[in-house]
C-alpha cells in the first residue's frame, strides 16, 4: 500500500506546470517508491486562473491566498513556485506549520533572507529541497559520476555560460506578471541570481566550494516602464554577468550570463579541464556529454560525444529504450523522484536549502565584487558534493 504525499502547491506560471508534471508522472516511471503525490491543493492569486489551473492539471482543491493553503491540514509539503521575493515568507510560515518544503531557486534574494529561511526549516525539522534541476539532467549526472571516479585527474579549469536574448528591446517594461524577474525589488539581482545560480549550484556541486569571486556587471538598459507603477524607474537588476573565482581544490573558475546574447535562447554550457581528461555539456544538446581523454590510444584520440541513453546511465533505466532521449521536463521529474526517496529513507535530497544558502553566498558576493571592483570571499567553507 503506497504512501500519499499530499502536495499544496503555490504559483500556477511556469515552474507551477513543470511541477505540476513532474508529481503527475512521477509514479508511472518510479513505481517502486514508497510514497506517491497527490496534487491536494493549488494556489495562486487570480481564483479563475487557478481554478482553471487546478481542473487542468487535477488539483482536488484551490486557494488564492497562499496562507489558506498553508493553514489546511490536508496538505503534507508546500511547494513554492513563486517569484524569488515570496520565497521566505512562504517558506518560514510553511516551516513554522510543519510542512515540507520544495522551494524553487534561487533560495532568496539575500543571504540574510536565505538564513533566516534555513533556520526555520532546522527549528522545524522539516524535510526540504530547492529545485536546482539541472543537476538531474542523466547527462549532468553522468558528469558528477566521472568527476567523482577520478577519471578527470586534477582539476584546473570550470568554465561556464549561460546566455539568453530575451530582454534587449528597451521597449520592454519591468515588474509584474512574467516580468518580475527584471525589477530587483522582485527578483534580488538579474541574470546572477536568475541564471548563474543554476551554473553555480551544479559547478560547486561537481567540482567543490567556490571560496573567492572577481565580477563585473552591467545594466544596458538603465530605466524601463514598471508595469506596476506605470512610471519610467531606473532598471536594478544586473544584464550581464562576468566573474572568475578560486575553487576550494586550487582549480580556476570562469563564468558568463547575459539577456542580451543575440541567437542564443538559452545557452548553458559548462567544461571542466583536468589533468588528465575533461568533459563539456550543452543544454542544447542535453542527452550528450562530451568526453576527451589523453589516455586513448593517440591515433584514436579525440572528443567522443556519449549519448546519454543507456539504461546503466542515471535515471535512463527508468525511461525509453537505449538511443531514445530525453528532456527537460524529466529533470522536474527525477527530482520530485529523489525526494520521494529521501523521505523513505530520512537521508537530505540535494540541493537542500543549506546547499542553496551557500549557493546564495556566491551569488550575493558576485554582486558585491561587482558593485565594489574588487575581490570578495563567498565564505563558503564546504559543499555537499
Ligand atoms: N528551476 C528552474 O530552472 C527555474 C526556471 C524558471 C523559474 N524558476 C524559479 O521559479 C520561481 C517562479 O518562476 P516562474 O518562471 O514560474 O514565474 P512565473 O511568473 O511564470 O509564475 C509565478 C507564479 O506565481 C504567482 N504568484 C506571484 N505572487 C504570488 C503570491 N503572493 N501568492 C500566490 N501566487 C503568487 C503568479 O501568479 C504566477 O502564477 C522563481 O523563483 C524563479 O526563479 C526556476
Amino acid at each position: 500500500m503506497k504512501k500519499n504525499l499530499r502536495i499544496g502547491l503555490i504559483g500556477t506560471g511556469f515552474m507551477g506546470r513543470t511541477h505540476s508534471n513532474g508529481y503527475s508522472q512521477v509514479a508511472h516511471f518510479f513505481p517502486e517508491l514508497e510514497y506517491r503525490p497527490v496534487l491536494q491543493a493549488v494556489c495562486s492569486r487570480n481564483e479563475a486562473s487557478v481554478k482553471a489551473f487546478a481542473e487542468q492539471w487535477g488539483y482536488a482543491a484551490y486557494e488564492t491566498d497562499w496562507r489558506a493553503l498553508i493553514a489546511r491540514d490536508d496538505i503534507d509539503a508546500v511547494d513554492i513556485c513563486t517569484p524569488n521575493d515570496t520565497h521566505a515568507e512562504i517558506a518560514i510560515a510553511a516551516a513554522e506549520a510543519g510542512k515540507m518544503i520544495l522551494c524553487e531557486k534561487p533560495l532568496a534574494r539575500t543571504v540574510a533572507e536565505g538564513q533566516q529561511m534555513v533556520d526555520a526549516i532546522n527549528k522545524a525539522g522539516v524535510a526540504n529541497t530547492v529545485w536546482y534541476n539541472y543537476r538531474r539532467i542523466p547527462a549532468v549526472s553522468l558528469a558528477k559520476q566521472i568527476v567523482a571516479s577520478g577519471k578527470l585527474g586534477k582539476i584546473f579549469h570550470y568554465r561556464a555560460n549561460f546566455l539568453q536574448d530575451w530582454t534587449i528591446n528597451a521597449d520592454l517594461p519591468q515588474g509584474g506578471a512574467g516580468l518580475w524577474r527584471m525589477d530587483v525589488a522582485a527578483a534580488g539581482s538579474g541574470v546572477t541570481g536568475d541564471l548563474l545560480a543554476h551554473c553555480i549550484d551544479t559547478a560547486m556541486w561537481l567540482n567543490g566550494a567556490i571560496v573567492d569571486v572577481s565580477a563585473m556587471t552591467e545594466t544596458f538598459v538603465k530605466e524601463r516602464m514598471h508595469q506596476l507603477t506605470g512610471k519610467v524607474e531606473p532598471v536594478g537588476i544586473d544584464d550581464a554577468c562576468i566573474f572568475h573565482c578560486h575553487f576550494a581544490n586550487g582549480s580556476l573558475g570562469l563564468f558568463e550570463s547575459t539577456r542580451y546574447a543575440r541567437g542564443h535562447k538559452a545557452l548553458y554550457t559548462f567544461e571542466i579541464n583536468g589533468e588528465h581528461a575533461s568533459i563539456r555539456w550543452d543544454l542544447h544538446d542535453l542527452n550528450r556529454l562530451e568526453y576527451f581523454d589523453h589516455r586513448d590510444e593517440s591515433i584514436v584520440r579525440g572528443w567522443r560525444s556519449i549519448h546519454v541513453t543507456d539504461g546503466d546511465q542515471p535515471y535512463m533505466g527508468k525511461w525509453w529504450v537505449p538511443g531514445l532521449g530525453i528532456g527537460y521536463e524529466h529533470s522536474f521529474i527525477h527530482q520530485v523522484a529523489d525526494f520521494l526517496k529521501s523521505i523513505e529513507t530520512g537521508a537530505p535530497c540535494h540541493p537542500t536549502f543549506q546547499d542553496a544558502l551557500e549557493t546564495q553566498k556566491v551569488c550575493e558576493a558576485v554582486i558585491d565584487s561587482a558593485n565594489a571592483r574588487s575581490w570578495k570571499d563567498t565564505g563558503v567553507e564546504s559543499f555537499a558534493m
